[in-house]
Protein backbone atom coordinates (compact mmCIF):
# COMPACT_ATOMS: atom_id res chain seq x y z
CA UNK A 1 0.00 0.00 0.00
CA UNK A 2 3.00 2.33 0.83
CA UNK A 3 4.68 1.71 -1.98
CA UNK A 4 1.63 2.27 -4.27
CA UNK A 5 1.28 5.58 -2.61
CA UNK A 6 4.90 6.45 -2.81
CA UNK A 7 4.62 5.30 -6.73
CA UNK A 8 1.80 7.33 -7.21
CA UNK A 9 3.07 10.25 -5.66
CA UNK A 10 6.18 10.18 -7.64
CA UNK A 11 4.58 10.08 -10.98
CA UNK A 12 2.86 13.35 -9.99
CA UNK A 13 5.72 14.75 -8.72
CA UNK A 14 7.39 13.83 -11.93
CA UNK A 15 4.22 15.31 -13.63
CA UNK A 16 4.83 18.48 -11.71
CA UNK A 17 8.16 19.17 -12.49
CA UNK A 18 7.84 18.67 -16.19
CA UNK A 19 4.96 20.72 -16.22
CA UNK A 20 7.13 23.52 -14.47
CA UNK A 21 10.31 22.40 -17.03
CA UNK A 22 8.01 23.15 -19.76
CA UNK A 23 6.56 26.64 -18.70
CA UNK A 24 10.08 27.89 -17.37
CA UNK A 25 11.04 26.81 -21.01
CA UNK A 26 8.21 29.32 -22.09
CA UNK A 27 9.47 31.78 -19.98
CA UNK A 28 12.88 31.81 -20.69
CA UNK A 29 12.36 33.36 -23.97
CA UNK A 30 13.59 36.25 -24.16
CA UNK A 31 10.91 38.82 -24.99
CA UNK A 32 11.91 40.42 -28.42
CA UNK A 33 11.89 44.93 -27.45
CA UNK A 34 9.20 45.89 -29.88
CA UNK A 35 10.07 47.84 -33.00
CA UNK A 36 10.27 51.35 -33.02
CA UNK A 37 7.24 53.55 -32.91
CA UNK A 38 6.34 54.72 -35.99
CA UNK A 39 7.23 58.61 -36.52
CA UNK A 40 3.55 59.92 -35.49
CA UNK A 41 3.69 58.06 -32.10
CA UNK A 42 7.48 58.86 -31.43
CA UNK A 43 7.08 61.77 -29.66
CA UNK A 44 3.72 60.72 -27.79
CA UNK A 45 4.89 60.83 -24.36
CA UNK A 46 3.18 60.67 -20.63
CA UNK A 47 1.82 64.23 -19.80
CA UNK A 48 3.43 65.74 -17.12
CA UNK A 49 2.43 65.02 -14.03
CA UNK A 50 0.75 61.78 -14.93
CA UNK A 51 3.25 58.87 -13.60
CA UNK A 52 2.58 57.91 -10.35
CA UNK A 53 -0.77 60.51 -9.82
CA UNK A 54 -3.15 58.64 -7.70
CA UNK A 55 -6.04 60.25 -9.48
CA UNK A 56 -5.05 59.45 -13.14
CA UNK A 57 -4.25 55.82 -12.67
CA UNK A 58 -7.52 55.23 -10.40
CA UNK A 59 -9.30 56.23 -13.52
CA UNK A 60 -6.77 54.21 -15.81
CA UNK A 61 -7.92 51.70 -13.48
CA UNK A 62 -11.40 52.24 -14.66
CA UNK A 63 -10.87 52.68 -18.53
CA UNK A 64 -9.04 49.17 -17.99
CA UNK A 65 -11.82 46.87 -16.54
CA UNK A 66 -14.63 48.25 -18.46
CA UNK A 67 -15.82 50.21 -15.63
CA UNK A 68 -15.58 53.60 -17.99
CA UNK A 69 -17.05 51.70 -21.05
CA UNK A 70 -18.64 48.13 -21.57
CA UNK A 71 -16.83 48.22 -24.82
CA UNK A 72 -13.58 48.60 -23.77
CA UNK A 73 -12.46 45.66 -21.24
CA UNK A 74 -8.60 45.86 -21.49
CA UNK A 75 -8.64 43.24 -18.46
CA UNK A 76 -10.92 40.67 -20.35
CA UNK A 77 -7.72 39.63 -22.11
CA UNK A 78 -4.79 41.24 -20.05
CA UNK A 79 -6.40 40.27 -16.68
CA UNK A 80 -7.49 43.34 -13.77
CA UNK A 81 -4.08 42.99 -12.37
CA UNK A 82 -2.09 42.13 -15.51
CA UNK A 83 -2.01 38.33 -15.69
CA UNK A 84 -2.77 37.42 -19.03
CA UNK A 85 -5.99 35.47 -19.44
CA UNK A 86 -5.59 34.95 -23.46
CA UNK A 87 -2.91 33.07 -24.59
CA UNK A 88 -0.49 35.18 -26.62
CA UNK A 89 -0.72 38.09 -24.19
CA UNK A 90 2.23 39.84 -22.43
CA UNK A 91 2.34 38.68 -18.54
CA UNK A 92 2.02 43.17 -17.44
CA UNK A 93 3.64 42.18 -14.27
CA UNK A 94 6.87 40.75 -15.17
CA UNK A 95 8.71 45.05 -14.62
CA UNK A 96 12.09 43.35 -16.95
CA UNK A 97 9.68 42.46 -19.85
CA UNK A 98 7.55 45.52 -19.42
CA UNK A 99 10.46 48.09 -19.47
CA UNK A 100 11.78 46.92 -23.02
CA UNK A 101 8.82 49.75 -24.30
CA UNK A 102 9.31 53.34 -24.29
CA UNK A 103 5.72 55.64 -23.05
CA UNK A 104 5.72 56.13 -27.33
CA UNK A 105 5.26 52.58 -28.05
CA UNK A 106 2.73 51.29 -25.48
CA UNK A 107 0.72 54.65 -27.03
CA UNK A 108 1.91 53.37 -30.26
CA UNK A 109 0.58 49.80 -29.26
CA UNK A 110 -2.68 50.91 -27.40
CA UNK A 111 -3.22 53.45 -30.00
CA UNK A 112 -3.12 51.41 -33.51
CA UNK A 113 -3.24 47.67 -32.26
CA UNK A 114 -1.27 44.56 -33.10
CA UNK A 115 -2.47 42.82 -36.61
CA UNK A 116 -2.68 39.56 -36.45
CA UNK A 117 -2.86 39.33 -32.81
CA UNK A 118 -6.65 40.08 -30.28
CA UNK A 119 -5.19 42.88 -29.79
CA UNK A 120 -7.44 45.82 -31.51
CA UNK A 121 -6.40 49.60 -32.33
CA UNK A 122 -8.33 51.32 -29.93
CA UNK A 123 -8.08 54.97 -30.72
CA UNK A 124 -11.47 55.51 -31.61
CA UNK A 125 -12.69 53.97 -28.50
CA UNK A 126 -10.20 55.95 -26.57
CA UNK A 127 -9.05 59.54 -26.51
CA UNK A 128 -5.08 60.20 -26.27
CA UNK A 129 -5.87 61.34 -22.41
CA UNK A 130 -7.62 58.12 -21.68
CA UNK A 131 -5.12 56.41 -23.79
CA UNK A 132 -2.61 57.87 -21.33
CA UNK A 133 -4.24 56.85 -18.43
CA UNK A 134 -5.02 53.31 -19.09
CA UNK A 135 -0.97 53.27 -20.19
CA UNK A 136 -0.53 55.10 -15.97
CA UNK A 137 -2.60 52.26 -14.38
CA UNK A 138 -0.67 49.40 -16.86
CA UNK A 139 2.60 50.53 -15.92
CA UNK A 140 1.87 49.82 -12.05
CA UNK A 141 1.64 46.08 -12.63
CA UNK A 142 4.93 45.78 -13.02
CA UNK A 143 6.95 49.25 -12.68
CA UNK A 144 5.05 50.85 -10.09
CA UNK A 145 6.96 53.29 -8.86
CA UNK A 146 8.55 54.63 -11.89
CA UNK A 147 8.33 56.44 -14.45
CA UNK A 148 9.72 56.86 -18.23
CA UNK A 149 12.18 59.17 -18.79
CA UNK A 150 12.55 60.38 -22.43
CA UNK A 151 15.84 61.68 -22.28
CA UNK A 152 17.66 58.87 -20.61
CA UNK A 153 15.42 56.62 -22.60
CA UNK A 154 14.80 54.23 -19.61
CA UNK A 155 12.58 53.32 -16.78
CA UNK A 156 13.75 55.03 -13.87
CA UNK A 157 12.43 55.74 -10.36
CA UNK A 158 9.81 58.27 -10.23
CA UNK A 159 10.27 62.26 -10.06
CA UNK A 160 14.21 61.20 -10.67
CA UNK A 161 13.88 61.90 -14.57
CA UNK A 162 16.51 64.22 -15.96
CA UNK A 163 15.90 66.89 -18.69
CA UNK A 164 17.17 66.74 -21.93
CA UNK A 165 19.40 69.47 -20.43
CA UNK A 166 20.95 67.88 -17.84
CA UNK A 167 21.47 64.28 -19.81
CA UNK A 168 23.42 66.91 -22.29
CA UNK A 169 25.57 68.48 -19.83
CA UNK A 170 26.53 65.08 -18.33
CA UNK A 171 27.89 64.04 -22.05
CA UNK A 172 30.09 67.11 -22.61
CA UNK A 173 31.03 66.10 -18.83
CA UNK A 174 31.89 62.78 -19.60
CA UNK A 175 33.51 63.96 -23.09
CA UNK A 176 35.79 66.00 -21.23
CA UNK A 177 36.62 63.67 -18.55
CA UNK A 178 37.30 61.18 -21.31
CA UNK A 179 39.54 63.47 -23.03
CA UNK A 180 41.30 64.47 -20.23
CA UNK A 181 42.32 60.99 -19.39
CA UNK A 182 43.24 59.90 -22.64
CA UNK A 183 45.76 63.06 -22.82
CA UNK A 184 46.90 62.08 -19.47
CA UNK A 185 47.64 58.47 -20.51
CA UNK A 186 49.57 59.12 -23.84
CA UNK A 187 52.17 61.72 -21.32
CA UNK A 188 52.13 58.94 -19.29
CA UNK A 189 53.35 56.45 -22.21
CA UNK A 190 55.57 58.73 -23.92
CA UNK A 191 57.48 59.36 -20.28
CA UNK A 192 57.97 55.39 -20.11
CA UNK A 193 58.86 54.84 -23.45
CA UNK A 194 61.56 52.12 -23.53
CA UNK A 195 64.80 53.43 -25.36
CA UNK A 196 64.57 51.20 -28.29
CA UNK A 197 61.22 52.32 -28.91
CA UNK A 198 61.79 55.84 -31.58
CA UNK A 199 64.10 53.76 -33.18
CA UNK A 200 61.74 51.21 -34.16
CA UNK A 201 59.04 53.41 -35.02
CA UNK A 202 61.09 55.36 -37.32
CA UNK A 203 62.23 52.30 -38.88
CA UNK A 204 58.47 51.41 -39.55
CA UNK A 205 57.68 55.01 -40.59
CA UNK A 206 60.06 54.69 -43.29
CA UNK A 207 59.17 51.32 -44.53
CA UNK A 208 55.41 52.45 -44.47
CA UNK A 209 56.84 55.21 -46.85
CA UNK A 210 58.48 53.35 -49.24
CA UNK A 211 55.54 50.67 -49.85
CA UNK A 212 53.16 53.51 -50.16
CA UNK A 213 55.18 55.55 -52.24
CA UNK A 214 54.43 54.06 -55.94
CA UNK A 215 50.31 54.35 -55.22
CA UNK A 216 51.06 57.57 -54.38
CA UNK A 217 52.51 58.36 -57.88
CA UNK A 218 50.16 56.68 -59.63
CA UNK A 219 47.39 58.62 -58.00
CA UNK A 220 48.99 61.50 -59.23
CA UNK A 221 49.56 60.60 -62.21
CA UNK A 222 46.16 59.79 -62.88
CA UNK A 223 44.79 62.91 -61.19
CA UNK A 224 44.68 64.83 -64.30
CA UNK A 225 42.62 62.63 -66.22
CA UNK A 226 39.85 62.77 -63.01
CA UNK A 227 39.92 66.17 -64.01
CA UNK A 228 39.66 66.68 -67.34
CA UNK A 229 35.65 66.28 -67.91
CA UNK A 230 35.29 69.53 -65.99
C1 LIG B 1 -9.37 40.58 -27.10
C2 LIG B 1 -8.23 40.55 -26.20
C3 LIG B 1 -7.53 41.85 -25.87
C4 LIG B 1 -8.10 43.03 -25.43
C5 LIG B 1 -9.55 43.33 -25.13
C6 LIG B 1 -6.99 43.96 -25.25
N1 LIG B 1 -5.81 43.37 -25.58
FE1 LIG B 1 -3.98 44.24 -25.49
N2 LIG B 1 -3.17 42.61 -26.34
C7 LIG B 1 -3.83 41.43 -26.61
C8 LIG B 1 -2.93 40.52 -27.26
C9 LIG B 1 -3.25 39.09 -27.68
C10 LIG B 1 -1.73 41.23 -27.43
C11 LIG B 1 -0.51 40.80 -28.21
C12 LIG B 1 0.34 39.90 -27.51
C13 LIG B 1 1.19 40.58 -26.56
O1 LIG B 1 0.71 40.95 -25.46
O2 LIG B 1 2.34 40.81 -26.86
C14 LIG B 1 -1.92 42.52 -26.80
C15 LIG B 1 -0.93 43.49 -26.69
C16 LIG B 1 -1.04 44.64 -25.97
C17 LIG B 1 0.00 45.59 -25.73
C18 LIG B 1 1.40 45.50 -26.27
C19 LIG B 1 2.18 44.47 -25.58
C20 LIG B 1 3.06 43.72 -26.52
O3 LIG B 1 3.40 42.61 -26.18
O4 LIG B 1 3.39 44.21 -27.60
C21 LIG B 1 -0.48 46.58 -24.96
C22 LIG B 1 0.23 47.78 -24.42
C23 LIG B 1 -1.87 46.26 -24.72
N3 LIG B 1 -2.17 45.09 -25.35
C24 LIG B 1 -2.74 47.03 -23.98
C25 LIG B 1 -4.10 46.88 -24.02
C26 LIG B 1 -5.04 47.86 -23.53
C27 LIG B 1 -4.66 49.16 -22.86
C28 LIG B 1 -6.27 47.37 -23.77
C29 LIG B 1 -7.59 48.03 -23.50
C30 LIG B 1 -7.79 49.35 -24.08
C31 LIG B 1 -6.10 46.08 -24.42
N4 LIG B 1 -4.78 45.82 -24.56
C32 LIG B 1 -7.14 45.27 -24.79
C33 LIG B 1 -5.14 41.14 -26.33
C34 LIG B 1 -6.09 42.09 -25.95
Amino acid sequence: MKSVMSRRMSALLAVMVMGFAVSACGEAKPPQPPPPAPPEYADKHMPDGYWGNEEIIAQGKDIFIGKENIDVNCASCHGKDGKPLKAGARDFRKGEHMAKFSDAQWFWRVSEGIKGTKMKAWKSKLSEDDRWKVIAWESTFGLKGQEYSVAEEKWVALGTAKTAEEVAAEKVAAEKAAAEKAAAEEAAAKVSEPAGGEAAGEAQTEKAQTEKAPTGEAQTEKAPTGEAPK
